[in-house]
């Protein structure tokens, strides 16, 4: 028998033998979460109710800001937050390429123009060199995603932004309790805004939050969607209560409920997130073709997804085969997902170019997406590493 044929490919047997569904289970709903929610049905609270106020009240405290607003997702909270900022046509906002659609549409959606810009190929986070290139006089609005739950380098994003009189608008959906220089993500720029949708660290089914120390930021955002919030607001904002400005972003109180059980253990379960994904990273540091990017100290991540890039060239072993020779020892792995929105037709219909962004085109290429271990005790992520060796070094 040849050393290959102890792959799994090759009929040998699996290195990753775990019940995999129990460790890698998102989210983790316990009876404390329907209590909280039958408790509110038996209320009759499903729809109008204090709850979602109570979570804003609670998830504000955790991270330390003064408005925070509930909103019915992660993209309605950004369209509150660019429509609290006045943007619209004539406007531009920059924002990168290598996202979820929701980081862009709402700023399109509002008529601004979306910029695109690079990310930088080891963060996979926003260049603020690229950034600072893509500013014209109509710029407004930057939206830096902490893309996976990997801060964003604000300082220099902020210094570029203030340089040049540019709201901040930060996207950490992917990112509750992650934190830059001892500061919440989300807090650090003009506006911040979270999703609470079931896959992110902090799940309540469906959901969102808008966050400020803008108190005029926070006003408008309620008169946008809240409209019996509007009544009490000063007249100015008050007047439009019948109306609001057309929307309703109002969270579901049931949703809430859940939210406001899973931030309670939040820190706890991005804790097994980052312990077991580091076992593993710091496994594969060695192995030729990986690249591990490691933040500086300032900045404590979460993973919302544990992406990491493969590069090929390095190994001789493609992005597929790879791909195929893991899988096939039980792992769960898969290439990215995000498509490039600059490549997208809602923008190439409205003049972007497919070949822009280099940089940003040439990375994605390279990213391979592993799971996050958030109910592991550490018995999978060894056998995960397990399959990583076995897998490089049969080859
Ligand atoms: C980076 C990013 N921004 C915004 C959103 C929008 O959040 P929601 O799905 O709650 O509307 C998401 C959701 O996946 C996201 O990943």
């Amino acid at each position: 028998m040849t050393m290959d044929e102890k792959l799994a490919i090759n009929g040998g047997p699996k290195a990753i033998t775990y019940d995999q569904e129990e460790a890698l289970k998102w989210p983790r709903l316990t009876e404390e979460d329907e209590k909280a929610v039958v408790s509110l049905m038996r209320k009759n609270e499903i729809s109008v109710s204090e709850e979602p106020m109570k979570l804003e009240k609670e998830f504000g405290q955790y991270l330390g800001v003064e408005y925070a607003l509930a909103e019915v997702n992660g993209t309605s909270a950004l369209y509150a937050a660019l429509f609290a900022l006045g943007i619209g046509e004539g406007d531009e906002v920059i924002c990168p390429s290598y996202t979820y659609w929701a980081s862009a549409m709402p700023a399109a959606t509002l008529g601004a123009k979306v910029v695109f810009c690079e990310v930088n190929p080891d963060s996979l986070n926003i260049d603020p060199e690229d950034f600072k290139k893509r500013i014209t006089p109509r710029t407004k609005a930057v939206i830096p995603v902490h893309l996976w739950g990997l801060p964003c380098e604000m300082d220099e994003i902020t210094g570029v932004a203030k340089e040049h009189g540019i709201a901040v608008v930060e996207d950490a959906c992917h990112a509750h309790g992650a934190e830059y220089r001892g500061k919440k993500m989300g807090t650090i720029g003009d506006i911040g805004i979270f999703s609470f949708q079931a896959s992110k660290n902090l799940p309540a089914g469906e959901g969102g939050m808008m966050v400020t120390a803008n108190r005029d930021y926070f006003y408008k955002a309620v008169t946008l969607g809240h409209y019996r919030r509007a009544a009490d607001l000063p007249e100015e904002y008050s007047r439009y209560q019948h109306t609001s400005f057309g929307y309703k972003h109002r969270m579901s109180p049931l949703h809430a409920a859940i939210a406001r059980v899973q931030l309670k253990t939040l820190d706890e379960k991005n804790k097994i997130r980052n312990d077991n994904v580091e076992k593993l990273l710091q496994a594969l540091d060695g192995i030729p073709g990986f690249h591990i990017y490691r933040p500086p100290e300032y900045i404590r991540r979460v993973y919302y997804e544990n992406d990491i890039v493969y590069r090929e060239e390095e190994t001789g072993v493609s992005m597929s085969k790879l791909i195929k020779m893991l899988k096939a020892e039980g792992a769960i792995v898969r290439q990215d997902r995000y498509p490039l929105l600059h490549q997208q037709p809602y923008f190439t219909e409205k003049g972007s170019n497919p070949e822009d962004l280099p940089v940003t085109r040439e990375i994605r290429e390279h990213v391979l997406a592993l799971p996050t271990f958030p109910g592991d005790d550490g018995t999978l992520v060894e056998q995960y590493i397990t399959a990583f060796r076995k897998v490089f070094s049969l080859l």
